[in-house]
């Protein structure tokens, strides 16, 4: 074997040793989590403009989670929840809910998925119920069509009913009822065929505040006692006093998540900590909030350094020096000398119950 040889040899072997890696780190990415979407691109093609909706979008959802999705107008909300409702097929990447692999299911699997997996729910009140059905009609109508008998049909829609906090609304039809409690109903009617999830979009879109409020907490209460994992689009600015997770999105990223875990003070009582903390995706992007890029004017090139336990950020501009000590990372073009004369970066917002939550959609929506 001859020197060339080796090296060949030797370049390929590390390639496929690398392609290994890639592909293990891909296979492990979401493996446990019951919603995946990874690298999700949906590209909209209209009048020869070409509109990208998601721009590698990545999520995991656990099952049982209840998350809400924020963003403003035109962020890729609803294009993500057409795609995981299975009414539309993204143009690039995987998206996996369960079992079903939502890139390559055939149009009958697809129609299955809709039928026994998920549960919608549409932000207009009249896509979600029949106006000339009662609720408990409503509810019922979908277990007619899945063979159901009319007793535990009747059973199924009462028990529904009864967890949304509409069952004196049984025998009404959605014209008899306010706006709130024909989306509890529309909720029923969502998961009458006990989906392993429901998505709704915007739920809460035409409501007032205080009846935004019971259709969130009947949100919860299914996520609560039947344990359906629920993803919820929203711009209602109370929505993270309802949910575990709050993911934003910005320009068809994931950008951030408030994240609230419950705390024991020293005297065993408890309180609720809203944290917002920035999404890094798969690709080492990650999203800096306009306030901080506007603070320290960071457009275009920026510098970066490792230091022992976080990554600096500074203006091109700026000639910072690593605060460890530690020699600067590859990305890192700083000549030691003077500390930069910029402000530290405002600390992540917390947020402690019964104060406001950390972030609200409003200003997630801002960034
Ligand atoms: N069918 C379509 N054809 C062309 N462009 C589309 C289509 N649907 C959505 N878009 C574009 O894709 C982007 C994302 O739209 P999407 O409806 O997902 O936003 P959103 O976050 O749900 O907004 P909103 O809060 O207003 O409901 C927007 O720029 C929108 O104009
Ligand atoms: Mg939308």
């Amino acid at each position: 074997m001859n020197a060339v040889q080796t090296v060949e040899e030797s370049a390929s072997e590390s390639w496929s040793a690398l392609e290994a890696r890639a592909r293990q780190r891909t296979d492990a990415f979401g493996e446990h989590a019951l919603i995946v979407c990874d690298s999700l691109v949906r590209i909209y093609q209209s009048e020869g403009v070409e509109v990208q909706a998601l721009q590698g979008l990545d999520l995991l959802v656990e099952d049982g989670e209840l998350v809400a999705i924020v963003g403003a107008s035109g962020s890729g909300k609803s294009t993500l929840l057409s795609v995981l409702s299975g009414l539309d097929v993204p143009t690039a990447g995987k998206v996996r809910v369960g079992p079903w692999d939502l890139m390559s299911m055939s149009s009958t699997q697809r129609v299955a998925y809709r039928r026994s997996m998920v549960g919608f729910v549409w932000q207009q009140t009249a896509r979600n119920v029949v106006p000339y059905l009662s609720a408990t009609e409503n509810v019922a109508f979908p277990l007619a069509l899945a063979g159901v008998r009319r007793k535990e049909r009747d059973r199924r829609a009462a028990e529904l009913l009864e967890v949304l906090g509409v069952g004196y609304c049984a025998d009404r039809r959605p014209g008899q009822m306010s706006g709130g409690e024909q989306q509890r109903v529309a909720i029923a009617v969502a998961l009458a065929n006990s989906p392993q999830v429901l998505f709704a979009d915007e739920p809460t879109g035409e409501l007032d505040s205080a009846t935004s409020h019971d259709v969130l907490e009947g949100l919860r209460t299914v996520n609560r006692e039947l344990g359906t994992t629920v993803v919820v689009v929203t711009h209602d600015p109370g929505v993270s006093e309802h949910v575990q997770r709050t993911v934003a999105i910005r320009d068809g990223r994931t950008s951030s998540e408030v994240v609230r875990r419950t705390h024991t003070r020293d005297d065993g009582t408890e309180h609720v900590v809203a944290e917002e903390l920035a999404v890094l995706d798969r690709a080492g992007r990650v999203q800096l909030p306009r306030e901080y890029r506007e603070a320290l004017n960071l457009v275009g090139r920026v510098r970066l350094a490792l230091e022992e336990s976080h990554v600096s950020l500074w203006p091109e501009r700026s000639t910072p020096t690593p605060t460890s000590g530690r020699p600067p990372g590859r990305h890192s073009a700083t000549p030691t000398g003077a500390v930069p004369a910029v402000p530290a970066p405002p600390a992540a917002p917390i947020a402690t119950e019964p104060a406001a939550p950390a972030a609200s959609a409003d200003q997630e929506a801002d960034r």
